[in-house]
């Protein structure tokens, strides 16, 4: 092995130059942790390539060779994917340097990425030519544009403009035997046959890795309002819900779900951040409706309140009055998620329940919970304007870390238990990867199971490529 990675280091120093690879001990943990801070095996080596070709020629060299091989965007990924494998070594490829933006077509309403592009440079460019690329997610500022493909990524505005698979209309890939399918098509519509664009998105880098794409734009919305809401509990928020989406026209763009510990997090994490109301209350709800036009929002909003106190759904909240009051309301949704990791040992979960059911779940979830452990701490939040729920939990803090994990072990089977039982998934967002295989596999029947195991072995029947997420590998 040791003289199959100095000949690689040579041929990549050649083929990269200087910069395109990464070996000094030093510089490796930026790329063997993750967001959250877990790290998982040591890579052979980064490779950093700039272009396409150069891709395809660090995959073919790794093909040949036998070398086992894994593609890294932003390394914000939830579910442990990007980190090397701790088994079996791998040649991390990542795309941080592969990060120009193509073209814009402001007609087309179509822009063409490198896959390296960091989603906010996306949403910059797209902004500077009066569109939006309505992708929104906490982690905007470090993930790229490749990663957010691999995980099918949602977010923020999905109840309106829908997740990354509804987001592309064309894509470049390098096979995992370093062959390059260029399918760049900047096309709305498009029905030639199986349409193979698809397999690749939501695919966490098995099947090939991403370095181009043409994202789909929509008209820039410069008409936004921002509203915080006090509700009585998660049945009055879901009400809500159903009369927000019939009321605003479809201008809904974001109705996310805050209970009141969820708000305490934010505070922990920045003690700057103002409490939104005079009083305390139950659960919030964040919402954000947005239009490109001379739309009334006021008037919507003002309606919208005014019915959901009228119906007791309401029962306080703010509009925020100027964009700097948006983005602190905002910064409370944003600031709660690292106040969640900076308590500590935590389960983190994305499931996802048809949003008629998400009430009920959401009582018995939490009865089963406490149940099970009193003392656990129920951190649910999340985008329920898509049925998609982070139904989180924090152990009690006296208990050894040994004894969270085995806690959480067991509440986790019990929660996806019941996710199950209400027709549910286990993952809404942010995908399988290592951490999630285990239930995965055990809610797939065999025709599913056979089913992707051949679409695996049809793109990479030497398993070389991203092994072992999604999928364990079979040898
Ligand atoms: P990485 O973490 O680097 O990689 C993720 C996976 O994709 C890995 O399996 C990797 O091998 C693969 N991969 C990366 N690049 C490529 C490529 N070019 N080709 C093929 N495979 C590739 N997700 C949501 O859906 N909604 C949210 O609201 C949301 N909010 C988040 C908030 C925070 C604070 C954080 C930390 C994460 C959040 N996420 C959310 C998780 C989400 O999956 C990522 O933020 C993002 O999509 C991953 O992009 P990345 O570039 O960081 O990928
Ligand atoms: C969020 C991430 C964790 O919604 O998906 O904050
Ligand atoms: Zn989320």
């Amino acid at each position: 092995m040791d003289s199959a990675v100095s000949d690689l280091k040579t041929y990549l120093t050649e083929r990269l130059g200087a910069g395109g690879i990464v070996d000094d001990p030093a510089d490796l943990p930026r790329y063997t942790t993750d967001w959250a801070g877990e790290r998982r095996g040591e890579p052979l080596l980064v490779a950093r390539p700039r272009t396409t070709d150069e891709v395809a020629a660090v995959v073919g060299y790794c093909h040949r060779h036998g070398l086992a091989m894994v593609p890294q965007g932003g390394h914000t990924g939830l579910v442990g994917g990007a980190q090397p494998d701790a088994e079996r070594p791998e040649v991390v490829i990542s795309l941080e340097r592969l990060n120009r933006i193509r073209a814009i077509d402001p007609l087309n309403f179509a822009i063409s990425v490198d896959a390296g592009c960091v989603l906010q440079t996306v949403k910059d460019t797209a902004a500077d030519h009066d569109c939006d690329f309505p992708l929104s997610l906490g982690a905007q500022g470090s993930c790229q544009i490749g990663g957010n493909i691999a995980t099918n990524a949602g977010g923020l505005n999905v109840l309106r403009h829908g997740m990354m698979r509804q987001l592309v209309l064309g894509l470049e890939v390098v096979l995992p035997d370093g062959r390059v399918w260029d399918a760049m098509h900047a096309l709305h519509k498009d029905n030639r046959g199986y349409d193979l664009k698809q397999l690749f998105i939501g695919a966490e880098g098995t099947l090939g890795i991403v370095t181009g794409a043409v994202l789909k734009l929509s008209p820039r919305a410069n008409n936004t309002r921002t509203a915080l809401v006090a509700v009585p509990d998660v049945s009055a928020a879901m009400a809500l819900y159903g009369q927000a989406r019939r009321s605003c026209c479809d201008l809904l763009n974001a109705f996310e779900l805050i209970p009141r510990a969820c708000l305490e997090l934010a505070f922990e994490a920045d003690p700057s951040l103002p409490d939104p109301l005079d009083a305390v209350y139950p659960v919030y709800v964040l919402l954000e409706v947005a239009a490109s036009g001379p739309v009334d929002l006021d008037a919507m909003i003002e309606q919208l309140f005014e019915r959901g106190m009228a119906d007791d759904r309401i029962l306080d909240g703010v509009l925020a009055g100027s964009d700097a009051q948006a983005e602190r309301l905002w910064q409370i949704r944003e600031r709660m998620v690292e106040g969640q990791q900076l308590r500590g040992e935590h389960l983190r979960t994305d499931i996802a329940l048809p949003i008629s059911a998400l009430d009920a779940f959401f009582d018995d979830a939490s009865r089963a919970m406490a149940e099970r452990s009193p003392d656990t701490t129920v951190i649910a939040y999340g985008h329920i304007g898509d049925g998609n729920l982070h139904f989180n939990l924090l152990p009690p803090a006296e208990l050894d870390l040994a004894a969270k994990k085995a806690l959480l072990h067991e509440l986790e089977s019990a929660l996806f238990a019941l996710v199950d039982a209400y027709h549910g998934s286990i993952s809404a967002e942010h995908g399988i990867g290592r951490v999630k295989q285990a239930p995965f596999l055990a809610g797939l029947d065999a025709l599913e199971r056979e089913l992707l195991g051949g679409l695996k072995t049809l793109f990479d029947p030497d398993e070389l490529m991203a092994a072992g997420r999604i999928l364990p590998r079979t040898h």
